[in-house]
Order: C-alpha cells, then structure tokens, then sequence
C-alpha cells in the first residue's frame, strides 16, 4: 500500500481523537474531568479498547450546522475487556458540541447497546452531555426515545452501568435512570430534568445546580444514583470493581474468585457481638466483614436510606448478594426509603443470578403519619414482591429482632427462604414484650394489685413464648439455631447446597409489581 494512504489514515484518526481540539480537551482538564477517549482508556484493560464507528459525524444543515466538524459525533464508542471479560462501553466527548446527542451519536450508542445485547455482555455508559442537540431537533429526541427502548430492552438481561461525568440535563437522565447501577463524580456530575434556571423562573425557588442535581444530593437524598466517587479515575475503579461481582448476562453466574480465606473460618467474636441490652445498637458492617471473603464487600447505595446496607461479598469465592437490617441507623427499621433500596437490590441480584443473604435484626416497619401518607404499605410491599420473586438461592441468618410484618419482609420461610438460621439471640415475634405485655395484658395489670410487677411477670412469659428462636424452630419455621461464631462455616455450607437450586414461576407475560 502506498506511504500516502497510511499517512492519510493515521492522520485522520490522530485528528478524530483530538475530539473538538487541544483548547477544548485543556478546558475539560481544567473543570476537573477527563476526556471521554482518557476515560475509556483507564476502563478497559490496556490495549484492549477497539473503537466503533470512528469516522461517523453529523448530517445536520440546520443553522451552521453544515460547517461544523463534530469528530465522531460527539460519542466514542466500542468494546474491550475489564479485568479479561468483554466489556461494551460509550463515552461522551464533551469537548464536541457539548457532547451534546445528535441523530448519529444516538446511532452509534444504539448500535453499541444492540451488540451488547445479542453477543451477552455489560455495557457502561460514559454520560457527559448537555442533553438533545438543539440543532437537531426532533431527530435528537428521537435518538434518546431508541436509547430508552434498547435500555428496557436490555434490562435484565445484561448489567447497565452508568457513570455520570459531567452534566446530564433534560429527558438524558431517563437512560441512566433505566439501568442498573448510577455513579456520579463528586463536584462535576450533576442530572437534573430541568436545571436552576427554568426551575426559578417556573417556580420561583433558587437552587445552585450542585444542590439540585450533585452526587451527594442523588446518593444520599433522592435515591436516584447509587455510587458517589471523588473525581473520573475513582469512579472507573469503581465500576471496574463492581463488573467483577456480576456475570455477563442472565445466562450465566458471576465468575468465582479463588481466596485463601478458610471456609471453615470460626469467628469467636460473634458469640458477644448482640450487647445484652435489647435496644443497644451494633454494626451490621462488623458481621458482613467477619462472614465475608477476607473481610470484603463491595457497598451499593451506601449514602441511601442507611437503616439497610445492601452489598456484594463472596462466600468461598461465590458472589452473594446481602441485605442487612443496619441497628445503628434508625433501629434498622424497615421505611419507605429502605423498602425500595432493598427491593431494588433483590432484583437486581435475582436477574443476575446471584444468590441472596439477609441479615435481620429488624424492630419492624417505621410507624409515622408520614410513612403512611408517604405509601409506605406500597413501598414494603416492593420488598415482599421482590424477595416472593425471586427464584435465586434465598438463606435468612436472624442475629436478633425479627417482629412483625417486618419478619416476613426480611425473607422469612414463606417469603421463599431456603434455609433460615437463628441466632440464640434471635427473637422471632409480632412485637417486642414490652409493646405486647401493654396491648394484650393491659387489663390484668391495670386490675392488679401491684401493677408494675404484673407487668414484668407478663413481659417475662412473653419473652419466654416468643422472645427467642426456639418456638420457631419448633415449627420449621427455622432449620437450625447456630453459634454464632459458626456463621461463615454455615452460610457457605448452605449455599453450596443450594448451588444447584432450580424454581420456575408460572408463564406470564409479566408481573405486576407495585411501583
Ligand atoms: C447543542 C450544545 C448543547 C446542546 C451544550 N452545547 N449543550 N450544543 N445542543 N444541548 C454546546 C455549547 O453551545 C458549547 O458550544 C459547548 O457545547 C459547550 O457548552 P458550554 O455551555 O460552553 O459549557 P458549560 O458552560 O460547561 O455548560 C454546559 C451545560 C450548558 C450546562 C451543559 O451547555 C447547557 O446548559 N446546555 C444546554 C442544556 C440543555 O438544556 N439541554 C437540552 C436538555 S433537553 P461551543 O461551540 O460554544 O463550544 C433534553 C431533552 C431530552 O435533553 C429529551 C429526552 C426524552
């Protein structure tokens, strides 16, 4: 082949990677983010980064639009490996037009998310974006209607991750907002539908774009992404990391990671773990790191509704998904907020077929005018759906409190649970003795002569009936009480025998989930 035509190719591609140009990438260093090709680079493992659609660009007249280059169209997209697995990805080149989604970026993002799909293998998306390209009108919305559909499409079926890098404005959110997991950057992501502006001049309120649609407002206060990391390179390890508890798709289970860490690990501490004092709290955190893989879990949502941690570990090198009531936050009561944190979760680890622990030490759902206003009898019932649908290997470990509708929420027999074990210092009732000796004992030490002492006798033989693991054990309710110092050695016994669980559900087309 000629010198010419290399140098040709060579030098047309040198000038697509430099994106909209050395002032545009320095402008984007200097607000604190990497570019969308540095981005992909740190993702995927070196050298494995194969790019698509290089030399795709606008077909826009609209305006000045025919005179204006936009390399790539604002988008980078392609495929590589994570950690040696195939991994889709798209990035948005905001030193582009904005990064701004035109007909053809959409294309080349739709055809990415096909890809993913048919061949069974996550894709991640790279959002740094001021949203429709204004210039394209219609043909821009209708780029983001595809993009929602192939995210439904997808949904369940290939793990979606995205991580918001920069801004992410209008009807853009709504992709993120269809899959599974949202990182945000702290500082430089921020997802809003409308931003500041239009929100003073519709409603009157100000509000600084950080406020309103920052990392921390969306980890901690609305629910709506799940991770927040200190700057791009953070959150790329993060999603790395994450990509390594998952499996490709829905076919297949997350790969096994060999440890050292004995299976049969005693862990003595857990025998003085439950302080003797029933309302004294504890942390949920200290018994996923003693039962875990060398003491690792990889934490989702953690700024979200903290009364409930859900998390990944491994067990024996097998990722199992938890859900732990949270003693220290709110007694880890069951509310509104943890209902769908929780539920969420159990879907998520259900799709992917990864098996479910819950750890419960649960006083009950949260009562409050509030809560009952807010829908809380819709919001927990996303749980109980969520646990009752879930076919994957389900095992309940009860450390203490386990009352009420909150017992059956936390994957109690009925709900499905395979195995359920029991601390000794498990209490398996509809409410702790004291709320029951005042409802159904009132009259007897109302009409006592020494009242007080009538009520300790009636919390007393409360306690003894339900106040502890045995009676419902008794009933099967619970396979075995354990030691808890044997708690590691049990749960990977239990889910090893599980491993070849197999439960359909009957054909539908599908459920009907209370949203
Ligand atoms: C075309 C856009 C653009 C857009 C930004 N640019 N957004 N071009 N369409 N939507 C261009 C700018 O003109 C500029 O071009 C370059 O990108 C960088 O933008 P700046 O404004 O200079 O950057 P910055 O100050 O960092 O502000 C970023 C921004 C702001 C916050 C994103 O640009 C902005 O508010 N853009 C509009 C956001 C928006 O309202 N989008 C539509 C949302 S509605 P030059 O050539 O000057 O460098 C929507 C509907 C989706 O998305 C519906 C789905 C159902």
């Amino acid at each position: 082949m000629a010198n010419s035509k290399l140098d040709e190719l060579r030098d047309l591609k040198k000038k697509i990677a430099l994106g909209g140009g050395q002032g545009k990438i320095d402008a984007q260093h200097k607000s604190g983010k990497l570019t969308a090709r540095e981005r992909m680079n740190i993702l995927f493992d070196e050298g494995t980064f194969v790019e698509l659609d290089v030399f795709v660009s606008h077909r826009s007249h609209n305006f000045d639009m025919a005179e204006k280059k936009a390399p790539g169209d604002g988008v980078v997209t392609g495929y590589g490996t994570v950690n040696g697995r195939l991994v889709y990805a798209y990035a948005q080149d905001f030193t582009v037009l904005g990064g701004s989604l035109g007909e053809y970026h959409a294309e080349k993002i739709v055809k990415a998310q096909k890809m993913a799909l048919e061949v069974g293998a996550p894709i991640v998306g790279l959002n740094d974006s001021g949203g429709a390209r204004i210039q394209e009108g219609v043909n821009a919305l209708s780029g983001f209607g595809k993009i929602f559909y192939n995210n439904t499409i997808s949904s369940g079926v290939i793990p979606q991750i995205s991580v918001i890098m920069g801004p992410c404005a209008g009807g853009a959110v709504y992709s993120p907002a269809i899959t599974d997991y949202i990182f945000m950057v702290e500082g430089t992501s921020q997802m809003f539908i409308t931003g500041p502006e239009v929100i003073k001049a519709v409603t009157g309120e100000e509000v600084t774009s950080e406020a309103l649609g920052g990392a921390m407002t969306h980890n901690a206060v609305s629910g709506v992404a799940h991770f927040a990391c200190k700057n791009d390179e953070e959150a790329l390890a993060q999603v790395k990391e994450l990509l390594s508890y998952l499996p490709q798709n829905n076919l297949e289970i997350a790969p096994p990671v060999a440890s050292m860490d004995d299976p049969n690990r005693i862990i003595p501490e857990f025998d003085d773990i439950i302080p003797a004092e029933a309302n004294k709290a504890f942390d949920v955190y200290e018994i996923i790191k003693g039962i875990a893989d060398d003491g690792k879990f990889f934490d989702v949502a953690p700024h979200y509704a903290k009364n409930i941690v859900t998390c990944y570990i491994r067990l024996g090198g097998n990722t199992v998904g938890i859900i732990a009531n949270q003693p220290k936050v709110a007694a880890g009561c069951l509310d509104i907020n943890a209902s769908d944190k929780a539920a969420r979760f159990v879907r998520r680890c259900d799709a992917f077929n990864i098996p479910l622990l819950t750890i419960e030490d649960v006083p009950g759902f949260l009562p409050g005018v509030g809560q009952e206003t807010g829908g809380i009898i819709r919001h927990g019932a996303k749980l109980l759906y969520a646990y009752c649908e879930a076919t994957v290997p389900k095992v309940t470990l009860i450390l203490r409190k386990a009352y009420g509708g909150a017992y059956i929420a936390m994957c109690n027999k009925e709900l499905g649970a395979d195995i359920v074990l029991a601390w000794p210092t498990a209490e398996i009732a509809v409410m702790g003795a004291d709320g029951a000796a005042n409802i159904v004992f009132r009259k007897d030490i109302k009409e006592a002569d020494d009242p007080i002492a009538k009520r300790q006798e009636k919390i007393a033989e409360y306690e003894e009936l339900f106040n502890n693991p045995y009676r419902a054990a008794e009933m099967g309710y619970v396979e075995d009480i354990i030691e808890p110092s044997e708690s590691r050695q049990r749960l990977i016994s239990a889910f090893d025998m599980l491993e070849s669980k197999r439960q359909s559900l009957p054909a539908k087309k599908h459920g009907n989930i209370p949203l």
